[in-house]
């Protein structure tokens, strides 16, 4: 039967460190506040005056997954590139990427599933994979926030959360009789929140597509329903995560280690607590990255790897929720 394996990992942050006492100075907020809302103590931000874009960071992690699955660029049958701050309004990042890495038709799909990019992606991975359709699949999740986030205290509820980062995953079909790799996903959206989270402008709804009235607005900024998202976050993590359980025949007592989405401390906290978890069971990084959305739980992947906190036989379970509003999660077997 054929599985679907992760074969290398990469990540990649940008250089310039932002604390929370530098946010401080931008706007009306404090590091007390955002610690003990979100648990984050600083981010990541490209350097304001370098001329980059998200497929230029995928980039970096791509290269870096790479090496460490032994693939020259050549060997990817499929680009699957997640963002929700791509580098143009179109075509997608994934495209940008194909050639940054040297390649020169290989096919590149973008999504558009924000915090969740990794689960669609990993999914979509597994279903071309076993149905033939690819091989080697490079899934790179790369953001690039800072550039449009309100940098003022209008922001701030959004503003502190957000930091850049990029994280790619080399996705492998490899014959075997053993129970490894992806054993089951489980994907949702819900669009009646859609407006819970997002960024309205420019909008194809509006002729013209943007105007100085919408900017004076700052409707061309994120918008955040920060409690309904919260509260969603904490309903469905502990429901989806036993959906995806029962398709893998598996109950909680089977998962080495949890991997959530980095979208709140709190809310992975929440989640602990909901599935009885001891503190060694979850892994965190929020702390020091913030919410990276489509690249938070490929960076967390890879430093899981690279910390050997897990190995050989180990299983995992990835889970998320954000903007969509999607969520959804994946059982994996290393
Ligand atoms: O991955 C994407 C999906 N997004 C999420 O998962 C976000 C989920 N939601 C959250 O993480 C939390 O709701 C937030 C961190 C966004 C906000 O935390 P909260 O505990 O829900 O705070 P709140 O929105 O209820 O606001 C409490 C207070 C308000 O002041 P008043 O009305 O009580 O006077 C806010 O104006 O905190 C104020 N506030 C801030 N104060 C200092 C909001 N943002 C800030 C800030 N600094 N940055």
């Amino acid at each position: 039967m054929k599985r679907t394996v992760i074969q290398g990992t990469g990540r990649h942050l940008p250089k310039r460190l932002v604390t929370n006492d530098d946010i401080s100075r931008l706007m009306d907020t404090s590091d007390e506040w955002i610690i003990q809302r979100t648990g984050i103590e600083q981010r990541y931000w490209v350097p304001e005056d370098e001329n980059i874009g998200p497929s230029d960071l995928g980039a970096e992690a791509a290269k870096k997954a790479l090496e460490k699955a032994g693939w020259t660029p050549e060997d990817i049958d499929l680009i699957i590139f997640a963002s929700l701050s791509p580098d143009l309004f179109f075509p997608g990042s994934g495209c940008l990427l194909q050639h940054l890495l040297g390649l020169h038709t290989t096919p590149a799909l973008d999504i558009r599933q924000q915090c969740t990019g990794f689960f669609y992606g990993i999914a979509t991975a597994d279903a071309f994979i076993r149905s033939g359709q690819a091989n080697r699949v490079l899934f790179v999740g790369a953001e690039i926030h800072s550039r449009g986030l309100d940098i003022s205290s209008r922001g701030r509820d959004v503003a502190v959360i957000f930091g850049d980062g990029a994280g790619a995953i080399c996705l492998e079909g490899v014959e075997t009789d053993e129970p490894v790799g992806v054993l089951a996903s489980a994907l949702h959206s819900q669009g009646e929140f859609s407006h819970s989270l997002m960024i309205e402008a420019p909008t194809f709804r509006c002729a013209p597509s943007i105007n100085e009235e919408m900017i004076k607005e700052g409707r061309h900024y994120p918008k955040m329903d920060g409690r309904l998202i919260f509260k969603n976050a904490v309903r469905r993590l502990p429901e989806v995560a036993g959906e995806v359980l029962d398709k893998a025949g598996l109950t909680m007592n089977d998962i080495d280690l949890v991997i959530p989405h980095q979208a709140n401390l709190r809310i992975n906290q929440a989640f602990q607590k909901a599935m009885n978890l001891e503190d060694e069971k979850i892994f965190n990084n929020i702390n020091k990255y913030g919410n990276t959305t489509a690249a938070s739980i490929p960076i967390a992947l890879d430093e899981v790897i690279e910390n050997k906190k897990v190995g050989r036989g180990d299983t995992v379970l990835f889970i998320g929720l954000g903007a969509g509003l999607t969520w959804g999660s994946i059982v994996y077997r290393f």
